[in-house]
């Protein structure tokens, strides 16, 4: 379904707009002034959370910015490790966004960091993008985690003619290896069980002493570990990630 640009079918009322909010780390400080005008004027809240956690962390910044009577909370789950399930739920979600949107309602989809970093509002752009080009969207970039670990941990990500990668993940050594072959920096997003077994080999590539961990950065439960190899299970939860520097 489509329509002209910033009207609905009958061309009458002005569509709302699609933002997609990028709510920082974890600290509701660390919202831009942007971010909560849209936020707190929104009539509709997206927030998306996986089947394998049920909370929505992005929810978690914002809540105290909301208004339970007047805004709708939309909660969009989407399955991890089904990309054709996913793929029908960032679909049939962009119609239920729309249904608002047609209707003269703003909706803001909120998500962790920056929206156009590793974040699920990719998946919905793309989707309306494709179900319903005229609906106008705009996007308020966030705090993302990767600044806001640089700023804790007070290492630098790059400086000079340096060369920063930032890696959703890492599947071992090998993989770790090659980047730090060809990178100053190197942030380590989605830190997993592999990536834990590849910090044990830091050492082995001289980089025990040169790298950080960050795990729930500018929340209550920071934590910042220099020496990685005392690093267990228990301090790694998703919201964490590593720093890795070549040259200390
Ligand atoms: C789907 S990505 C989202 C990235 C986000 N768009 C951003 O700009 O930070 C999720 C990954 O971001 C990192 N992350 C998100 N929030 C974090 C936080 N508060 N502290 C440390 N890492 C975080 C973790 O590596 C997590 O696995």
């Amino acid at each position: 379904m489509s329509t002209g640009p910033g009207t609905n079918a009958s061309g009458s009322t002005p569509v709302g707009t699609l933002f997609g909010v990028g709510v920082g780390p974890g600290d509701p400080e660390l919202l831009t002034l942007k971010a909560l005008r849209i936020i707190r004027a929104a009539a509709v809240i997206c927030a998306p959370q996986s089947e394998t956690r049920p909370d929505s962390y992005a929810l978690g910044i914002i809540r105290e910015y909301l208004d339970a009577d007047n805004q709708e909370v939309l909660r969009l789950t989407f399955p991890v490790d089904d990309p054709e399930g996913a793929a029908g739920v960032w679909r049939s979600g962009a119609d239920t966004l729309a249904q608002r949107l047609y209707g003269g309602q703003d909706v803001a989809f909120i998500t962790e960091g920056d929206p156009m970093l590793f974040s699920t509002f990719i998946y919905m752009l793309e989707a309306m993008t494709a179900e319903h080009p005229s609906i106008p969207v705009e996007i308020i970039p966030g705090v993302s985690s990767v600044m806001a670990a640089a700023a804790s941990s007070k290492v630098p990500l790059a400086t000079h003619g340096q060369r920063l990668a930032v890696l959703p993940t890492v599947y071992g050594i090998d993989d770790l290896s090659e980047a730090i072959a060809s990178y100053d920096t190197i942030v380590l997003m989605k830190v997993n069980r592999e990536l834990l077994g590849a910090l044990e080999n830091l050492d082995g590539l001289g980089l025990a002493g040169k790298s950080v961990f960050v795990r729930r950065v500018s929340t209550p439960s920071e934590k910042v570990v220099s020496d990685v190899k005392q690093l267990t299970q228990e301090d790694v939860d998703y919201f964490s990630l590593l720093i890795v520097k070549r040259d200390g």
